[in-house]
């Protein structure tokens, strides 16, 4: 491992050789079993057939063509596929989501600068979220760690409350308050900021990552929608994480009842077998480039045949293995599991989410939702012991406010069957229980 940079230099990686259904295989021969997808990528696990005989397909008809020459069969086909499941009107495709972040704010920015509205400049989001690792979707993100380096080359973020239930929602408090609530802190952002200067809204429909796994209240969407619309702002949805039937519906906002004007999807859209993403739009709002003649926007990979004739096969063996539905059903059964496992845990403060997209979050004190001090690692030290059990598990740190809290979120693959389930729990438990024992 000399010349390759990881993401860790204090880390000895095993290799990875192979993979059989829910399970990666290590150099050494031990399985894995993968809770968390990679990072909510591998929704279909890890040797699917279909998908890797259509890139073999596509591969050898055809590689490459740059789209600034040429389109092709398999990216006319995704865009359709998607066009006609999302109930919007036109696709770019990309090839990671950090891209695809990038697309939809150049897209809507163009769509205001073509409109004679260059005074709209300025995106809101929201704390504890994550839009990618590039400059411009960095520039947006609230997730405080990964953005501290790059400060000086960031745009100052404006953002406002995520809806996040466990540690922002006061017992007092309705659900129905808290979204409306939410909602005129927004309004009252757009006010603040100036309405003429704010371009759009960009949110997680599911937070990721970031806080871990937390579904908004119902109303929260419809409300933030009426927000937007009265102020003409751009709603810009980032499904990268919870989109592509995560979270028990293809699009995460079908669940919401509401119309984007922009959504992005990426890591489960070739279910990790191609590195591919896509931004969707609604026609009104392309259509001021449409004048212009073009979108001042490329990159050598996007629209990539292979890329999307494997998110095409994706797409194929969600729907002939009916796999969505699944997901409601899988997500439903760990989430009683998770709370007969580790629902009087003392350190166990909250078990979330929505759909395959689950996390449990861990306190030092129940009572208080007092997180662990960052500098105890308790993220870390799971993913270790979790691991060493021959499990996969996506930990991270800083749920409750950018720097302190701990959780594990679980993304398993949406073919999961019930006695994998169970061990998946099984070692999760023997995980966090030795988590807490050496600390
Ligand atoms: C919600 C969300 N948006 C964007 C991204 C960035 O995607 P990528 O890492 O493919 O660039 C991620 C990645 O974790 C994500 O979870």
């Amino acid at each position: 491992m000399a010349g390759l940079i990881h993401r860790r230099f204090d880390t000895d990686y095993p290799r990875a050789v192979g993979g059989d259904g829910v399970y990666l295989i290590d150099a050494a021969g031990r399985r894995y079993l993968d809770a968390s997808g990679g990072a909510a990528v591998s929704i279909l696990g890890h040797s699917e057939d279909r998908v890797v005989a259509a890139i073999r397909r596509q591969a050898g008809e055809l590689a490459f063509a740059h789209s600034s020459f040429f389109t092709t069969a398999p990216a006319e086909d995704l865009a359709r596929r998607l066009i006609a499941r999302s109930g919007l009107d036109r696709v770019a495709l990309l090839t990671g989501g950090s891209e695809a972040i990038e697309a939809a704010i150049k897209l809507s920015r163009q769509h205001w600068v073509d409109r004679g509205e260059s005074h709209r400049e300025i995106y809101i989001s929201r704390r504890q979220s994550y839009h990618g690792a590039t400059i411009g979707a960095l520039s947006l993100g609230g997730n405080l760690p990964r953005r501290e380096p790059y400060a000086p080359l960031l745009r100052e973020p404006c953002l406002v409350a995520p809806c996040f239930e466990y540690r922002e929602r006061p017992n007092g408090e309705s659900r129905a308050a808290y979204a409306a609530r939410l909602a005129q802190e927004l309004e009252a952002e757009i006010e603040r900021l100036g309405p003429d200067r704010v371009a759009g809204f960009v949110a997680e429909t599911v937070g990721g990552s970031t806080a871990g796994a937390i579904p908004p209240v119902e109303d929260y969407f419809e409300r933030v929608r009426a927000v937007c619309d009265r102020f003409g702002v751009h709603l810009i949805l980032d499904e990268v994480m919870c989109g592509m039937g995560r979270t028990g519906s293809l699009f995460a906002f079908e669940k919401e009842a509401i119309r984007p004007d922009i959504v992005v999807i990426g890591k489960g859209l070739a279910a990790g077998y191609q590195p591919v993403s896509a931004m969707l739009t609604r026609a009104e709002i392309v259509a001021p480039l449409e004048k212009r003649g073009y979108f001042q926007h490329g990159h050598t990979f996007m629209a990539h045949p292979i890329a999307a004739a494997a998110a095409c096969a994706t797409l194929d063996v969600l729907e002939q293995d009916e796999l969505i539905p699944r997901v409601n059903e899988t997500g439903a059964s760990l989430v009683n599991d998770l709370r007969a496992a580790f629902g009087n845990h003392p350190h166990v403060g909250d078990i979330r989410g929505r759909g395959l997209l689950l996390a449990v979050e861990f306190v030092q004190d129940r009572m208080s939702k007092m997180p662990f001090p960052a500098d105890e690692q308790v993220f870390l030290r799971l993913k270790h012991e979790a691991m060493a059990r021959g499990l996969l598990c996506y930990t991270m740190s800083g749920t409750a406010d950018g720097e302190r809290g701990d959780h594990v979120l679980l993304a398993p693959p949406f073919i999961l069957s019930e006695t994998e389930r169970g061990e998946l729990v099984a070692r999760l438990s023997d995980a966090v229980d030795a988590t807490f024992e050496d600390g």
